[in-house]
């Protein structure tokens, strides 16, 4: 039940710089971004307008949508939790699409976004409704999906209602995050099974988180239920070192050497990606947290 072709969205920009300790210069955003995009990301999440109190290092984002150059056909959504962020997503430069951000536990819902689930999706309402009177594209996301650093495990049919709450509001898709990657393959699979039954399947984002080294194996168990579209960060970004236990997204360069060996087409060029994985990584000063491109440095 493989899928021929997966669509990889690359977050790194995104989670992976939204939890580094010091604040990444625009312009090295901007540097990653476009690199992405060469090697052949269809889309490059870029930034955030969130508080700049509660996530100081998006603050730049209006100034990094100015200043990436934009390549036919690829995508470059905005994380947007309410019309505040909608207000300044329509003041910046060339948005097309944004994401609205949700949550399948209470008390994460409570910590990210400050409000309950459901006042969420009160708040997410009027923001799609403008977003598409603009005509632009909205994307849904669950967080929690496979287990909560507050309240432990989650229900998938909790997982299940969220995802279609937000598919029944107008997201084009829905991408199912593994916040705190603790997740494992019989738990992933009988999560995408619960969530199916409301949402179709070819809507349906695996967004794992690797902190407990599970999110190949995970991705691989929903690949194979037909599951189609992969969140993952260039150089595994989002690992913050002062944050114990912290790790970022699994990293695109391991997806892309795990797709190709199973032939499945992604249309990125994975040299290219492990280039914009080192030179984001030596700005961050560190080597990226990718098996795959330290092999790669290796050869
Ligand atoms: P709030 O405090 O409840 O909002 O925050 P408020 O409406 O009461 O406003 C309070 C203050 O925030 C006011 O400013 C507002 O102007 C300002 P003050 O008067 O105190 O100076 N404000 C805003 N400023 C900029 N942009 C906005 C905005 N809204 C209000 N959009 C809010 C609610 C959601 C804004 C806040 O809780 C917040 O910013 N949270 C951060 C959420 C976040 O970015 N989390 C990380 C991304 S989610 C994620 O990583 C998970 C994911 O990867 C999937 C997965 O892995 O599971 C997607
Ligand atoms: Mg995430």
């Amino acid at each position: 039940n493989l899928p021929a072709r997966v669509k990889i969205v690359d977050v790194g920009p995104r989670d992976g710089l939204q939890n580094e300790k010091g604040v990444v210069p625009t312009e090295a955003k901007v540097a990653l971004i476009a690199a992405l995009a060469d090697a052949g990301l269809p889309v490059v999440e870029s930034g955030s307008f969130v508080s700049p109190k509660w996530v100081p290092q998006m603050a730049d984002t209006p100034e990094v949508l100015a200043r990436i150059p934009r390549k036919a056909g690829v995508s470059y959504p905005v994380l947007v939790p309410n019309l505040k962020g909608l207000d300044a997503a329509e003041a910046a430069v060339g948005v097309e699409e944004i994401a609205i951000f949700g949550a399948a536990s209470e008390t994460f819902s409570q910590k990210n976004i400050n409000c309950s689930i459901a006042e969420s999706l009160d708040r997410f309402a009027p923001v799609m409704e403008r977003a598409k009177a603009r005509g632009w594209r909205v994307r849904g996301y669950v967080s929690c999906v496979l287990g909560c650093p507050y309240e432990g495990d989650i229900a998938p049919q909790k997982v299940a209602e969220v995802a279609a709450a937000l598919y029944r509001m107008g997201c084009y898709e829905v991408s199912l995050g593994d916040t705190i990657g603790t997740g494992t393959p019989l738990k992933a699979r009988r999560m995408i099974e619960a969530v199916a039954a409301e949402v179709p399947l070819e809507q349906l984002a695996a967004h794992f988180h690797d902190t407990w080294g599970q999110a190949l194996a995970n991705l691989l168990a929903v690949l194979e239920m037909g599951v189609s579209v992969i969140d993952s960060s260039v150089a595994g970004l989002g690992g913050c070192p002062y944050a114990k236990g912290a790790s970022g997204n699994v990293a695109t360069e391991d997806v892309v050497y795990l797709l190709n060996g199973l032939g499945i087409e992604t249309g990125v060029d994975l040299d290219a990606l492990a280039r914009a994985g080192w030179a984001i990584s030596s700005v961050l000063g560190r080597t990226p947290g990718s098996k795959v491109s330290q092999a790669l440095l290796a050869k």
